[in-house]
């Protein structure tokens, strides 16, 4: 019998199936396949079976220079210090987030320290990326050009040149011929990433690649493709807020927690050195209801005021909103606020934000959710100079939380004269210029409140 030409592929996640399929067993989501082509398997494959022996691990030698410095500060960071010579970096993100424009400013930082850099993309024009890089400045730089979606093309025309990077923008654009399917397509995507990592493997150069998300909020389709690349960037951002966070999700030589932080500005992305300042610009004193938080970012710590308005509801289901932060957890708090606290809000509606658009799930943004709460229930304000952390439990007690110096550390820089805190991790604190005051339950947060 002849051989399948044809499989189905979940469009959410990228799940294969032989068969047409009602609901997809990765997702569940429903009526989600499509039939598409696949490539037909090259004679070549036989050939890269030639095996290798197995080597031990103490033989393997590194060379020292196996990141390159992009020169800016956060997006280094972000990939764990630097640059992997022949990784696969995937970048994700929204369309209009400004992928490309990061991406270019990264060329042009790279091609500045004479790196030989190739940008294609398929896009753009040749002058609408000569324009956009006329906005980011000066190019000192050589870097290539190039506008081209068929993969085999590309493939010729990085062997040719050898570049150390190169950037594809999208891979949602990039197709290979043998594949019928349009390009976007589940197929087209998984197979071109899977031509670009052989590429990359191959030749040593380092290739980012750009992919669109979906409303889903997964890059087109294909998790599939998360799982091919080395390292996966998401690109973050408020369309209402100018500042956008690179999130690493996914690293092979790194950790996965840090943040970067852009301004998007009329010339570029600009860094965002200190993210505390600039998430608590414009915050309002002394006013009930609105407290600061040290939240942390990977290993950075970053503060952000919570805000809450707890006013009597006018429904016979109270409201409850949470912008920023998990609505279970913000619901959860209030329960144990009733309970522990003996306060009444079971007729209130409660709308908390974390302002600035940051978006803190950890639970140190406990204490001051709930002080924020207590603050706009009793309508009295907190000390503008007091910033607070800490985790919440069921009984009411203020469990430790990791990394508390760093925390403290960072108020105390903002000009912050005194920090609430866990009493646990009071002790281990040696920071000096801020008043510590450690608690052990939300009583006594309530009497500081009275104060
Ligand atoms: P872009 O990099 O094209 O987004 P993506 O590649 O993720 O789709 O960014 C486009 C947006 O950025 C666009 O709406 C305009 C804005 N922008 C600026 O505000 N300043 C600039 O200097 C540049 C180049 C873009
Ligand atoms: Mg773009």
């Amino acid at each position: 019998m002849a051989k399948n030409k044809t499989v189905f592929f979940c469009k959410d996640c990228g799940f294969e199936s032989a068969k047409w399929i009602g609901q997809c067993p990765g997702c569940k989501a429903w009526n989600s396949f499509a039939e598409e082509p696949v490539a037909k398997k090259s004679a070549k494959s036989a050939a890269i079976k030639n095996f290798s022996e197995p080597q031990l691990l103490s033989n393997i030698t590194v060379e020292s220079e196996f990141r390159m410095q992009s020169g800016i500060e956060e997006f280094d960071r972000v990939l764990g210090g630097g640059i992997v010579q022949g990784s696969l970096v995937l970048v994700g993100g929204d369309p209009g987030i400004g992928k490309s424009t990061l991406l270019l400013q990264v060329c042009k930082e790279l091609t500045d320290k004479s790196k030989k850099v190739l940008y294609i993309s398929g896009e753009e024009s040749l002058s609408q990326i000569k324009l956009r890089a006329e906005r980011l400045g000066v190019f000192h730089g050589e870097l290539l050009l190039y506008c081209e979606t068929d993969l085999e093309l590309i493939g010729n025309i990085i062997h040719k040149h050898t570049p150390d990077v190169v950037v594809i923008d999208s891979i949602q654009t990039m197709h290979r011929d043998e594949i019928d399917s349009a390009p976007g397509s589940v197929s087209q995507v998984r197979e071109a990433t899977a031509t670009l990592m052989q590429i990359a493997k191959g030749t040593g150069v380092t290739i980012f690649i750009i992919g669109h998300v979906t409303k889903e909020g997964t890059v087109a389709g294909p998790r599939v493709l998360e799982h091919m690349v080395d390292t996966v960037l998401y690109f973050e951002g408020d369309n209402y807020a100018a500042y956008r966070i690179l999130r690493a999700v996914k690293n092979r030589f790194g950790s996965t927690n840090e943040i970067g932080v852009f301004e998007m500005q009329g010339k570029g992305l600009v860094e965002v050195k200190n993210p505390s300042e600039f998430m608590l610009k414009g915050r309002p004193e002394g006013e009930p209801g609105s407290v600061v938080a040290a939240s942390i970012e990977g290993t950075r710590p970053i503060l952000v005021e919570v805000q809450a308005l707890v006013c009597r509801t006018n429904f016979n289901m109270p409201r409850r909103t949470a912008a920023g932060t998990d609505y279970n957890r913000v619901n959860l708090l209030m329960a144990v606020l009733e309970k522990r606290a003996g306060i009444q809000l079971a007729d209130c509606d409660a709308y908390v934000n974390v302002a600035g658009g940051m978006r803190v799930t950890e639970p140190a943004l406990d204490l001051a959710i709930t002080t924020a709460i207590l603050s706009s229930y009793q309508n009295l304000a907190l000390d503008n100079k007091t910033i607070l952390f800490g985790e919440v439990g069921l009984t009411g007690e203020i469990r430790a939380v990791n990394l508390a110096e760093y925390r403290v550390a960072e108020a105390s820089k903002l000009g912050f004269e005194v920090c609430i805190l866990p009493q646990a991790n009071k002790e281990n604190i040696k920071v000096s210029g801020i008043k510590l005051i450690g608690v052990k339950n939300i009583q006594e947060v309530m009497g500081i409140l009275k104060r």
